[in-house]
Formats: structure tokens, sequence, C-alpha cells
């Protein structure tokens, strides 16, 4: 029997993990099927539940379920812990385990695509959402100079940080208008503002020299903010489809054990889509 996998989601049409997985899978001459399932809202465990039953061997989980697929594993791994979503499932010997490669997929793509290390940097997360709570733990565990989690709603922010502040005191939270006069050699956009239409409003001299900005989202979502940055004096710029690609290969590592190559994959999204 082929082993198979999904992403589950609401909406999910817009997916192109199996796309991603897919061209894995060739590369490495694994025998898959990767499809999109699309949940109702309030069927989500029944439908994770119908796909393990029938033989399925993992799923990813994304918007807007990974709270709820967290709640629903019987294991769960740390990354899972700390931020309260996960957007991996493995389905072993009648177990659900849950893992958050979102975090670590965006870190292996500034360290490895983009040659962006963390280390000794000051980086800045704009959000305190779903996105924001995945990369705080894997982007601390890299060891930057400092991190602040910058969001509209401040308290937001203050809760996030209090979860991290003993073990790591570098990280610090502050409003989004609480940004003048300070500078960064990363900023990343783990807001959902481009899907509201909503610009955000950034000060200027926010980039210090060689500074990268980026964006958790990937194509026309992430453009606004991405040209904006260029404007106010960001070096470099980069969406996350990198990030997609590179949570892709740490799940399929974690359902078959084989890291796939990556990179390749992503050199071939760009050419041909993005
Ligand atoms: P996600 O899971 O994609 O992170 P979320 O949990 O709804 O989605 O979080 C959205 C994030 O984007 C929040 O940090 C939100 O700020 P608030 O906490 O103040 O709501 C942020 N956000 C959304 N639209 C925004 C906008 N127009 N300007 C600034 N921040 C915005």
């Amino acid at each position: 029997m082929t082993d198979s996998y999904a992403v589950v989601g609401n909406p999910i049409k817009h997916s192109i993990s199996p796309t991603i997985h897919n061209l894995f899978a060739k590369e490495l001459n694994h025998d898959i099927t990767y499809e999109k399932i699309l949940s109702p809202i309030t069927q989500f465990n029944q439908v994770v539940g119908a796909f393990q039953k029938n033989g399925g061997l993992g799923m990813n989980v994304t918007v807007p379920f990974k709270q709820a697929a967290s709640e629903l594993a019987d294991t769960s791994s740390e990354r899972v812990c700390e931020s309260g979503a996960a957007n991996v499932l493995i389905f072993k010997e009648g177990i659900i385990q849950a893992d958050n490669t979102d975090g670590v997929g965006m870190v292996n793509d500034l360290q490895k695509n983009i040659g962006f290390s963390l280390l000794g940097k000051d980086v800045l997360v704009l959000g305190a959402g779903g996105a924001a709570c995945g990369a705080i733990g894997p982007i601390l565990r890299e060891k930057p100079g400092s991190l602040t989690i910058a969001n509209r709603t401040q308290s937001k922010a203050l809760s996030l940080v209090d979860k991290y502040r003993v073990k790591h005191p570098v990280v610090s939270g502050v409003g989004l208008d609480q940004l003048a006069g300070r500078e960064y050699q990363l900023v990343i956009n783990a807001t959902s503002s481009s899907l509201q239409g909503n610009a955000l409003q950034l000060p200027h001299g926010l980039f210090a020299p060689e500074a990268l900005a980026y964006d958790m989202m990937y194509g026309a979502n992430a453009k606004q903010f991405l040209r904006l940055c260029s404007e106010q004096g960001a070096k470099y710029t980069c969406d996350g489809l990198g990030m997609l690609v590179e949570q892709a290969a740490e799940s399929f590592f974690l359902w078959r054990n084989v890291r796939p190559n990556s990179k390749t994959v992503l050199d071939k999204l760009r050419k041909n889509h993005f």
C-alpha cells in the first residue's frame, strides 16, 4: 500500500504543500500520496481521525487548526509545548504525535538558504499571534544578541515574552508604535496585516546597515511589506517560500526519517512559480 499523507486546513485550495512533498518524494524515489483536505471548522478532530483510520501516516496542519492539532495529539514535542501549536501530526501504532516545524523551517531558511546567521544579531519580530509563537523558541535557540517582539496589541507581546524571559533574558516586548529610535539587523513580519490589505507602518531608521527584512508569507502576500522595507533601507529582502519548503522538509524527515534536498525544490519553485 502506498504511504499516504495530507495537509488539512480551511481554506486549503491555495496550499502548495502537495507540490512540495511530491517533489521531495520524486527526488528521493519514495512512493507516497499527499492530498489536500478541506476540513469544516467544527470537524477537525473527525477529519484527522478518519484519515488516520484509513491508514494515513501523517498530516500537515494549517490555519486555523494548529492549536486544535496540539490539543488533539497524544504526545507533543517541546516545540509544540512552547508554542501551543502543531503543524505536523505523525500517526504511529495508534498514537498521534504532534510537532511544530514552522519555526525551525524559518531558521533553516535564514541560515542555510539565505546565509544569514542569527548568532549575536538584533532581531525584531512583528506580531504576536500564531505565526510569531512558533518562531520565538527556534530563533532564541540560535542565540541572537537580542530579540524584540513588537505587536499592535502590546499586552500580547508581553505575555509571549513572559514565557521565555527566564531562560532567555535577551527577549523583550513592545507595542508596534514604540519602535522609533531602534535599529535591527533582521526584521521578520509575522503579522497577518497583508491578508487584510493593511500596510504596516514602520518608523524610519529601523534597519541597520546590511539588514534583512523577511516576511513569513510568500508571493503576492509578502510584496507590500518587503517593498516598504526596501524603501526604508533594508539592504536585503526575502519572502517565506523557503520557510514553507523547509518546514515541509522537516515534516518529511519526521515522517520518513530521510531529509530531502530542500534547496533543489526551493530553486525549482522559484523558477517555475514565484
Ligand atoms: P497568525 O496565526 O497568522 O499569526 P493571528 O494569531 O490572528 O494570526 O495573529 C495575527 C497577528 O497579526 C497579531 O499579532 C495581530 O496583531 P494584534 O494582536 O494586535 O491583533 C497582527 N496584525 C494583524 N493585522 C494587523 C495590522 N493591520 N497591523 C498590525 N498588526 C496586525
